[in-house]
């Protein structure tokens, strides 16, 4: 080949390899396979090697090629990485609104609003099109000089799209890693025994500032980007275009962005974020606001440390520290023993928390919690709090480390380690071997009482406590022989109590066999499995006599279930209890299910707006769609149904508007209760 044709090979190939990262890194949506892509890569890195003298610092295969250093230079900035004040209401957004009105003096003011990142601030500096240096954000006035491993990071651009770039652009934007990468990343650090990252924000600085870049590398990071410095000088008047223009030149921007029309509308995007917030791939914690015009940015310009015409919508916090004074143990309905950290109580997003679960033994371990340690705990939507992960720093050494109890807290008997698992949690289960273990009873009690289940009225967990402890229910069937004076003697109850828990004992004797199935708290067996089983066999004997063939070959009974329920019907003690329970009174019919009942809600929209009391917004979604509707986030003149808890937002008064119908939560129970 001769050199004009090598150099015009390596020019396509570049191109080619360039354009093929954008789809990929940028758009995620490559148009070849990996192997395609590798065979361009190996001939570009083939030709480079052969003729040293061509390699530019553009060249998509310098994005590794650099050394270990040191230490990081420091990296001026020409212009400071200012901070934006925070709004912790939308009371204090409005305020912003009237302070930016009175300056501008106009009401009009378009706000461009963006998903405010939780990641690592940076810069990158491009000449003539071609990114030549990048930092970290530091002080706002000096950061750390980290091109190399900048360039590691396939979304950002070493060359900018533009046929003619201009000679001189400073970027500004986060670089993150999404939430799985970050679960990943830990999973990995913590079988190495290393240090957990507590949130993406330290995952990404951790990586960035890594002195082999070859590590940086190793770490899927991605760069989204949010500002140009001194936009006006190639061009640009307004907020929004700038990050048009950023996308142009092959940067990735946050698909999320919206240009608002006055404070009402950036007011409902903010609202509406914090509920989309769980459901995206990274980690928000707040909007950005920002005045869309560039000449009302000057003319509001800079007060301190930030600008007038900026500020962030900060979302609840999730995360808290606090000591984790001890690990308790606790006995589940299965008998399998879970460790639960009992904390200082702190406050997260206005709830406070004192207890948050450790799953297993086996992330106890994993993420080295011990008695003592001071640790982060997060609380997030719906979820029961966990711990994140400890602050080793804070170590004294007299933290404790966690071991599983050799006997059952509760009744002293022998533990048995369970191999089989759980679907979706992996590791060793601990099991209490006792079947009459008081702890084990009385869950199995509290779960046989539930709403789903028999549903008796006021037999709450103090209630089944005492009954258990003063000998009175040894196993379920022995509800059914409770007189007035056993109840009548229990603290707290008197005439009318008494009468109303024995009435609601009798109310359920008539059952249907789903509700008696899921009662009766088979491992493995939920509401629905147990509803399918009743449907499918018709009647107790005939589930409790299927084979496990039988039941595997059902839809949505795998073989751990259907092991699981052959194996509780062939207990003895458990076909006692059942036999009791006949005996004593309890009548089990087959609930017809009228046609078409199993979706009264095809094709409804609903949306929420507030909190719910009797339920949490994904168990409401669970109800809705399993009866054939749906949910959406936002609010149109498509929705059926705005469902609203208490402190409703902004979405009410769209609804009203738009004459959508508003229920209450009451009458959203009766919608999905009816059976
Ligand atoms: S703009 C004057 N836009 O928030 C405004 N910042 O700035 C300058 N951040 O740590 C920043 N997402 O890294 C801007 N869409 C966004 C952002 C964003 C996250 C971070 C930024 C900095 C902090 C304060």
């Amino acid at each position: 080949m001769s050199k004009e044709t090598v150099v015009e090979r390596i020019n396509d190939l570049r191109k080619q390899i360039d354009y093929h990262n954008y789809r990929y890194y940028v758009l995620d949506s490559p148009e070849i396979s990996d192997f395609e892509y590798d065979e361009l890569m190996r001939e570009l890195l083939r030709l480079e090697a052969e003729n040293p003298e061509l390699v530019t610092s553009d060249s998509p295969t310098q994005r590794v090629g650099a050394a270990p250093v040191d230490s990081f230079p420091p990296m001026a900035h020409r212009v400071p990485l200012l901070s934006i004040d925070n709004a912790m209401d939308t009371d204090e957004l409005r305020a912003f609104h009237q302070r930016v009105v009175k300056l501008v003096g106009k009401e009009d003011v378009p706000y461009c609003c963006e998903p405010k990142f939780d990641g690592l601030a940076v810069e990158l500096v491009y000449e003539n099109g071609i990114f030549v240096r990048g930092g970290t954000r530091g002080d706002g006035y000096t950061g750390e000089d980290v091109t190399s491993n900048l360039k590691t990071i396939k979304s950002i651009p070493l060359k900018l799209i533009a046929e003619d770039p201009p000679d001189f652009l400073e970027v500004r934007g986060e670089v993150l890693l999404y939430k799985n990468a970050l679960k990943a990343l830990n999973m990995e650090r913590s079988e190495k025994q290393e240090p957990l990252f507590a949130n993406p924000r330290n995952a990404a600085a951790g990586s960035l500032r890594q002195l082999d870049p070859r590590v940086t590398a190793s770490r899927p990071l991605v760069f989204f980007s949010y500002g140009i410095v001194d936009a006006v000088s190639v061009g640009l008047d307004s907020q929004f275009d700038t990050l048009r223009r950023l996308q142009e030149y092959g940067f990735r921007v946050n698909p999320d962005i919206r240009l608002c029309h006055g404070i009402d509308e950036a007011i409902d995007l903010c609202l509406s974020m914090q509920e989309k917030r769980e459901s995206l791939p990274y980690e928000i914690d707040g909007v950005v606001i920002k005045v869309n015009d560039i000449a009302d940015q000057r003319v509001l310009g800079i007060r301190a440390r930030s600008p007038r015409w900026s500020i962030a919508y900060k979302f609840p916090p999730v995360q808290a520290t606090t000591i984790l004074r001890k690990i308790g143990v606790q006995v589940g309905r299965t008998g399998v023993l879970t460790p639960v950290a009992v904390l200082d109580p702190v406050k997260i997003g206005g709830v406070t928390v004192s207890r948050a679960t450790l799953h297993n033994a086996d992330e106890v371990k994993r993420k080295d919690v011990r008695e003592g340690d001071t640790v982060i705990v997060q609380r997030a939507g719906d979820v029961i709090p966990e711990i994140v992960a400890p602050v080793v720093s804070k170590r004294t050494g007299k933290e404790r480390e966690f071991a599983m109890p050799e006997a059952c807290p509760v009744c002293g008997s022998g533990i048995i380690r369970d191999t089989s698992g759980e679907k979706g949690k992996q590791g060793v289960m601990y099991r209490c071997v006792n079947m009459a273990c008081p702890a084990i009873l009385k869950e199995q009690i509290y779960h046989f009482a539930s709403k789903d289940a028999l549903d008796i009225d006021g037999l709450g967990r103090k209630i089944i406590q005492q009954m258990v402890d003063r000998g009175l229910v040894r196993d379920v069937s022995d509800l059914y022989t409770l007189k007035r004076d056993d109840i009548m003697g229990l603290d707290g109850f008197a005439e009318l109590s008494t009468s109303n828990l024995l009435n609601s004992i009798q109310e359920s004797k008539k059952t249907t066999l789903g509700r008696f199935l899921y009662g009766l708290g088979i491992p493995h067996v939920g509401e629905v499995a147990a509803r399918d089983l009743a449907q499918h066999f018709g009647s107790l004997e005939k589930v409790m006599e299927a084979s496990q063939d039988e039941l595997q070959s059902m839809k949505g009974i795998g073989k751990e279930m259907a092991r699981a329920i052959s194996s509780f019907f062939s207990n003895e003690r458990n076909r006692a209890v059942i036999g009791k329970l006949l005996e004593r009174g309890l009548e089990i019919t087959l609930q017809k299910t009228p046609k078409r009942a199993e979706a009264p809600l095809e094709g409804k929209k609903f949306c929420f707006s507030g909190t719910l009391q009797s339920m949490t917004r994904s168990e409401a979604k669970k109800e809705v769609e399993g009866k054939g509707g749906q949910v959406v986030s936002a609010v149109s003149s498509q929705l059926d149904y705005l469902v609203v808890g208490t402190e409703p937002g902004s979405k009410l008064d769209k609804a009203s508007s738009l004459g959508v119908t508003i229920v209450d939560e009451d009458e959203f129970l009766r919608m999905i209760r009816e059976e």
